[in-house]
């Protein structure tokens, strides 16, 4: 192909893409498929001006108006700023060398004062007010001529459809053209998305083309219903009002006039300080509640930006900064099904490398076989794939243009990928998990963790690592087991010395001596968290009675409704799961059992409300709680004239003070203790 046959064909490609993303708020690739698409033309023009076209979407500053808004001329046209991507931390400094010398300074001249803000991701947006009040609001459409979204613009609730006076202005500014960028927070895409699913409609592909979509909605009714939000960082055309000398003053009077301006924003000097801005925003770019795509530098003062001027349709003055790219496009090699804590089965796409955000990405979640199918990925499909910050990758879509013919679509597998055991699904539920229950080694190895977790067991050292590897090894099966290892096997595994080996059988020596709360937790039964395991502890008082009672007697239990109580009874009624029970307790795992509900009422502490206060000598304060719960005592976090009881430790704070001034009955560990055993329920806790 000839290079004027590859500029057309790049041309008519990236018209087709423009047609999506402008006219219909559906882009068809990632930003930085279109970049490189837009960039190569432009690098062949630049080249060979004899095969630039009038037409050619070079020519253009941005998407073309939509014919069915009306076209609005803008007094002052709106512009773009030079772009630049991935420049790290230098960027800053070829910037500033630029400008000092496009302005004359010298070595000597002191350092060129900035404003640094965040480049938001959504739609640019022009708002006039007329004295103060919102007569028009357009899009910016070719830079010239914009649409007229007034009736959208005006369901945005924070933007003010009046102006607040300035202190000191006699009355609003005859014209004011507010310009800045109408977003959506990722929490409200995401929840519009979650609704919009449910409800069978069109999800959107991204937050911001969620906002451009929003405004540019002919039904305004519908357009109300999206959650905007909006940010101004600029102005157009001005009359009648005393225009402040820096553009951080003009965004400062922007805010008590009563627009949203990001607080994102610092007036820095000199080209360290901008270079810190954009390391310390890049960052902490994943937690800010709304998408950024770079930082945008800007010279303060508005006498030096008219020095500086413009060149073609950017302003010499402004810069932005991209981030790299959080969408790219790889092939999907395979898709894996990985088994989770409580067997549920989640599909991962292996991707060929691809850098994402400056991370190289080989994984991406699925979720789970609903997913997959509504997004329909197919192994050897080319798909878009999405970072945001730590969280783990995703894909966006699939580019159904590039699929082999043959790609077939994805079926759960039938039976688990680790144990065989075979794969269930609930009616209504979306996750598909794995039967196999302990026997399967993924869910074995999640039920182990749990089982000697802090709040459960508390056997120190039986972390994850060490679990695998015994689970790996065939060397643990059952929690029961945890009971029978000895110190040649854990000292013969690898990274573990012997003095950690012999801590761990201490640890594990230790977790024998329990509660029964602390038990049913251990065990994992599903939806039985630790508040239901003390319900159940405190109302059954023993083990037998609970595995025993029927879902009518189980229902009776405070946090237990009709769900939990089959999760129990199912657990129960698997005589694998009794064998193991038994075997724990033939392994010495032992609680202080009692006659149930009525022990807590008759407790040493029954109806008793106590508050902990410093760090007492032997408890902490999970175990004081868990005793002075098992006594029949409530906990609570502050001290009130209900308080019957303040325990304090060392180093105790203000609560004390208050006790003192409330002339409440101040006690210690010694005198808990004291208190719960004149009934002979203290235990280990
Ligand atoms: S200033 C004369 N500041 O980026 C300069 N623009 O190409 C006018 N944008 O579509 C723009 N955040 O909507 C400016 N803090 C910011 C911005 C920002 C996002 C968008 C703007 C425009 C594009 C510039």
């Amino acid at each position: 192909m000839n290079l004027d046959a590859i500029a057309r064909k790049l041309r008519a490609e990236i018209e087709r893409h423009d047609d999506r993303y402008y006219a219909l708020d559906a882009p068809s690739v990632p930003d930085a498929e279109y970049d490189r698409l837009f960039r190569e033309l432009q690098a062949i023009e630049a080249e060979h001006p004899e095969l630039v076209t009038p037409d050619s979407p070079t020519r253009r500053v941005g998407g073309r108006a939509l014919e069915m808004f009306a076209p609005v001329r803008h007094a002052v046209p709106m512009l773009s700023i030079h772009t630049e991507t991935d420049t790290g931390a230098s960027g800053a400094f070829v910037f500033d060398a630029g400008k000092r010398r496009d302005l004359g300074l010298s070595e000597n001249d002191p350092a060129i004062e900035y404003i640094a803000e965040l480049k938001f991701d959504g739609l640019a947006i022009n708002l006039r007010y007329e004295d103060g009040v919102l007569t028009r609001a357009a899009t910016r459409g070719d830079g010239e001529t914009g649409e007229d979204v007034t009736g959208n613009v005006c369901t945005v609730r924070e933007i003010p459809l009046r102006l607040r006076d300035l202190p000191g202005q006699r009355t609003p500014p005859e014209v004011l053209e507010v310009r800045g960028e109408i977003y959506m927070k990722r929490a409200d895409f995401e929840r519009f998305n979650a609704r919009a699913q449910a409800t069978g409609e069109k999800t959107l592909a991204n937050p911001r083309n969620a906002a451009a979509g929003s405004i540019r909605q002919l039904d305004a009714k519908s357009a109300a219903n999206r959650p905007l939000s909006f940010f101004a960082y600029g102005l157009g055309e001005t009359r009648g009002w005393p225009m402040p000398a820096t553009h951080s003053g003009i965004l400062d009077a922007l805010r008590e006039m009563g627009l949203p301006v990001c607080a994102e924003r610092a007036v820095l000097r000199g080209p360290q300080a901008l270079a810190d801005f954009h390391a310390r925003v890049g960052k902490r770019r994943s937690e800010l509640p709304f998408d950024i795509d770079g930082v945008v530098y800007k010279v303060n003062s508005l006498a030096l930006q008219q020095k500086l001027g413009f060149i073609s349709r950017e302003p010499r003055w402004a810069v932005a900064h991209k981030y790299p790219a959080e969408e790219a496009v790889t092939e999907v090699l395979g898709i894996d099904v990985q088994v989770g804590r409580t067997g549920a089965l989640t599909p991962v796409a292996r991707l060929a490398p691809v850098s994402v955000g400056g991370v190289t990405v080989t994984n991406a979640t699925l979720h789970n076989e609903g997913e997959v199918r509504r997004k329909d990925v197919r192994v050897g499909d080319s798909v878009v794939v999405y970072r945001a910050g730590d969280v783990i990758p995703e894909v966006m879509r699939v580019l159904p243009e590039k699929r082999p013919p043959q790609a077939a679509e994805f079926v759960m597998p039938p039976l688990c990928p680790v144990c065989g055991s075979r794969v269930t699904r609930g009616e209504d539920e979306a996750v598909a998990r794995c039967g196999g229950g302990l026997y399967c080694p993924a869910q074995r190895k999640q039920a182990l963790i749990h089982f000697a977790s802090r709040r459960a067991m508390d056997i120190d050292g039986l972390g994850e690592k060490l679990v695998d590897q015994l689970v790996d090894l065939d060397l643990l099966r059952t929690p029961a087991e945890i009971y029978a290892l000895t110190l040649p096997t854990l000292a013969g595994l690898e990274r573990v010395a012997k003095k950690s080996a012999a801590n761990l059988l201490a640890a594990i020596e230790h977790s024998k001596q329990t509660t029964l709360a602390r038990f049913i937790y251990a065990l994992g039964i599903r939806n039985v968290g630790e508040t239901t395991a003390k319900d159940l502890a405190r109302h059954f008082g023993g083990l037998d009675r609970l595995s025993q009672a029927d879902e009518t007697a189980l229902t009776l239990v405070a946090s237990v409704g009709p769900v939990v109580a089959q999760c129990l009874r199912q657990f129960f009624s698997e005589p694998h799961n009794l064998d193991v029970i038994g075997q724990l307790r033939a392994a010495g795992v032992n609680w202080p059992e009692n006659a149930g509900e009525t022990r807590a009422e008759a407790g040493a502490l029954a109806g008793k409300i106590l508050v902990l206060t410093g760090t007492l000598p032997t408890l902490s304060r999970d175990q004081a709680k868990a005793l002075i719960e098992a006594a029949g005592g409530k906990v609570s976090g502050s001290v009130s004239k209900k308080t019957d009881y303040v325990v304090v430790g060392e180093e105790a704070g203000s609560k004390l003070d208050k006790a003192k001034e409330l002339k409440l009955n101040v006690i210690d560990e010694a005198r808990l203790r004291g208190l719960i055993e004149t009934t002979g329920s203290g235990k280990k806790e």
